[in-house]
């Protein structure tokens, strides 16, 4: 299943029934305005920023971080980050590593061999978010491989001196930027074997709007995977007890 077809999955928590919970005070719908985060001001690098890395900057410049976006479209970024608001700048995927204390990866699984060697100096120790998925279609031989090694073990080899968090991997890139609407009501399933990484990433997972809920070490990674049995949004306790069952 793609990602876009992971927006009309059967397990999505109907949007008229988040409306009622939770709206953000002092959010306008299409506007970025200063909203209370649960966690301290971040610097965030984003390596990739189309669906998943703007949605994902927008809600974290709402609250109160600062992001910079990256890809191999620096004027494309620019526009993105004058678009996003104050908390928001553009940079080359180099500068974006340096300037995240966490930074985020949402690039096709094939872009990360390359990129993992150009930032490995940037990223050594580095707490990072790892929203890819290897899709054989659109990534090549690459994402066979991830697959059958699985995808935190694999990205963990293709970042080395990261400490990973897989995250954000199996919602759709839309529903990411709307779920600070209804604050943890939908459980985020993650996988990391650094604790204080997971820890630093709950904190930003949770201003995005989701409950973090770590299910293991990376090696749980590949049940992170669109059409995984944690894929699709859900409330906290039914990813617990499907975590559970892994
Ligand atoms: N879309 C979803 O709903 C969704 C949900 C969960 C996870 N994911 C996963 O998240 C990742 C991103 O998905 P997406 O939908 O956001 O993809 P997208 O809209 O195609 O965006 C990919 C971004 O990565 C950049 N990029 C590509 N190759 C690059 C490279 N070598 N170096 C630097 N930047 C590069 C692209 O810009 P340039 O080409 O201009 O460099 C673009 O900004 C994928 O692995 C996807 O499977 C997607």
């Amino acid at each position: 299943m793609g990602d876009d077809a992971l927006l009309n999955r059967r397990h999505f928590i109907g949007i008229a029934g988040m409306m009622g919970v939770g709206l953000a005070a002092g959010v306008l719908p299409g506007g970025v305005r200063a909203a209370a985060s649960s966690s301290q001001k971040t610097k965030i690098g984003i390596i990739g920023s189309g669906n998943v890395g703007s949605a994902l900057g927008r809600v974290w410049v709402m609250k109160g971080h600062e992001v910079m976006f990256s890809s191999r479209s620096l004027e494309d970024d620019k526009a993105l980050a004058a678009k996003t608001g104050a908390g928001a700048s553009a940079g080359t995927p180099e500068q974006a590593a340096k300037f995240g204390e966490v930074v985020l990866f949402a690039v096709p699984y094939r872009a990360l061999p390359e990129l993992g060697k150009a930032l490995a100096t940037q990223l050594k120790g580095k707490v990072v978010i790892d929203a890819c998925n290897p899709y054989p279609a659109r990534d090549g031989e690459i994402a066979n491989w991830a697959r059958e090694k699985g995808a935190g073990l694999a990205s963990a080899e293709l970042l080395p001196g990261a400490r990973i968090v897989r995250a954000f991997n199996a919602v759709g890139a839309a529903r990411m930027g709307a779920a600070h609407e209804a604050p943890g009501r939908t459980g985020m399933p993650i996988a990391a074997d650094d604790a204080a990484a997971s820890d630093l990433a709950s904190r930003l997972i949770r201003d995005i709007g989701y409950e973090p809920i770590l299910i293991g070490g990376l090696d749980k990674g590949k049940h992170l995977v669109p059409s995984g049995p944690l894929s699709g949004e859900r409330p906290p306790d039914e990813v617990r007890k499907i975590a559970a069952s892994l």
